[in-house]
């Protein structure tokens, strides 16, 4: 108890706060006015309810500061602890004002005319939690032209600059992304010969993943990719006929507008968002590269069990090249995986061995787990 809870409460109180104005003046100009109309119930039942919170909140937060001898009973109504702890890492419907300096950016645009060129600025946002953003009243900009065609190959020989908004990024073709680092997801040559051979135990080939389920019998119609990159794992599956939605962010190059020009559903959501997808929906979940030792080991423990949440029962979580550092991974990722209590279908570590792996004494991790049909 106590760690962070004066900035729990802050948050709770944040997002509680701008209900209880827009009630309260509906309340105090029913006080001064005859009503026209009753106030619906639900307003009130939720008035009540916001009400009950912050008093708690604030018998709380008196019990927490002033005298420690005090042992009141605790209260009927506790905040459930895991509200306390998932505020903590991403403060709910709050974080948007935890940047008012970029919100106000945001907002500040002419209403009805043409929307500033700020995608790094919506980036920025949602990168920090705030999302979903608020709507703005402006059309949104266009690039020079649209694909003429239906795309029937994932992976086109070129890619239309002409296609993509540059202004925001620093590349102004595909031919620069491509000089810059090839492979980031743009180069189609090089995304044409992803998941389908197997250059070391980390790997999993897409025939292999497809033989794996076959012979239990488990039927893959669609599936989830996150941090998907430009969407190469959507696109070879789509080859198979299975639709698979691709979870990516605009980070400095057009992620998203290419997975849209290849054909496939690009998902605008980060990693501490909730998956826009209704429970037990899903037969496979794969997370690439942008799931590591880089997220908070709590909001990866969330994202873990929102995936087991959208995965059918028997469906598969496919964690491709995880990395940490060697000594957390026993010690942290290990059991936080194994504590889903899936099947495993396959566990593979190596060493990483880019500069930053051998700087940091980093390893990879790919596991195939298999959801169990019964819980
Ligand atoms: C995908 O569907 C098309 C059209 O139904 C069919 O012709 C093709 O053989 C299918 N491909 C695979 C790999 O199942
Ligand atoms: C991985 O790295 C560790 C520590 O640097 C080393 O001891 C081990 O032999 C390496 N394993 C392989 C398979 O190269």
């Amino acid at each position: 108890m106590g760690f962070g809870m004066g900035l729990n409460l802050l948050l709770l109180l944040a997002m509680v706060a701008t209900n209880i104005l827009s009630l309260y003046h509906l309340s105090s100009s029913l006080q001064s006015k005859p009503p026209a109309t009753p106030v619906p119930d639900y307003l009130i039942h939720q008035l009540n309810t916001i009400r009950a919170t912050i008093s708690h909140l604030t018998s709380l937060r008196s019990a927490s500061t002033t005298t420690p001898t005090m042992t009141s009973p605790p209260s009927k109504a506790t905040i459930p602890s895991d509200l306390l702890l998932y505020a903590h890492i991403s403060p709910i419907a709050s974080a948007c004002h935890n940047h008012p300096d970029l919100l106000h950016r945001y907002m500040n645009y002419t209403p009805f005319s043409l929307c500033p060129p700020d995608t790094d600025l919506s980036e920025a946002l949602i990168l920090r939690g705030c999302h979903p953003l608020p709507r703005r009243r402006c059309f949104s900009r266009t690039p020079p032209k649209s694909p003429s065609s239906v795309p029937t190959n994932p992976f086109p020989s070129s890619l239309p600059d002409s296609a993509i908004l540059w202004s925001t990024y620093s590349c102004k073709s595909f031919n620069c992304l491509n000089r810059f680092n090839d492979n980031l997801g743009f180069e189609m040559k090089i995304e044409s010969s992803k998941f389908l051979t197997m250059k070391s135990e980390l790997d999993l080939t897409i025939p292999q993943l497809l033989s794996i389920a076959k012979s239990s019998s488990s039927v893959i119609r669609l599936a989830l990719d996150i941090g998907a990159g430009t969407g190469t794992f959507a696109a070879r599956m789509k080859l198979h006929n299975i639709t698979v939605l691709s979870t990516t962010m605009n980070l400095g190059a057009p992620y998203s507008e290419v997975t849209a020009l290849r054909g496939l559903v690009p998902l605008h959501v980060p990693l501490q968002q909730r998956l826009p997808i209704f429970d037990g929906v899903v037969d496979l979940v794969r997370c690439g590269h942008a799931v590591n030792r880089w997220i908070p080991t709590t909001t990866m423990e969330f994202l873990f069990y929102d995936v087991d949440r959208v995965l059918r029962p028997g469906g598969y979580f496919w964690l491709d090249h995880f990395f940490s550092k060697a000594t957390d991974l026993e010690r942290v990722y290990a059991p936080l995986v194994r504590k889903l209590g899936y099947k495993i279908v396959k566990w593979a570590t190596g060493n990483k061995t880019d500069a930053s792996g051998i700087k940091y004494g980093e390893v990879y991790l790919t596991v195939l787990l298999q959801k169990p049909t019964t819980k």
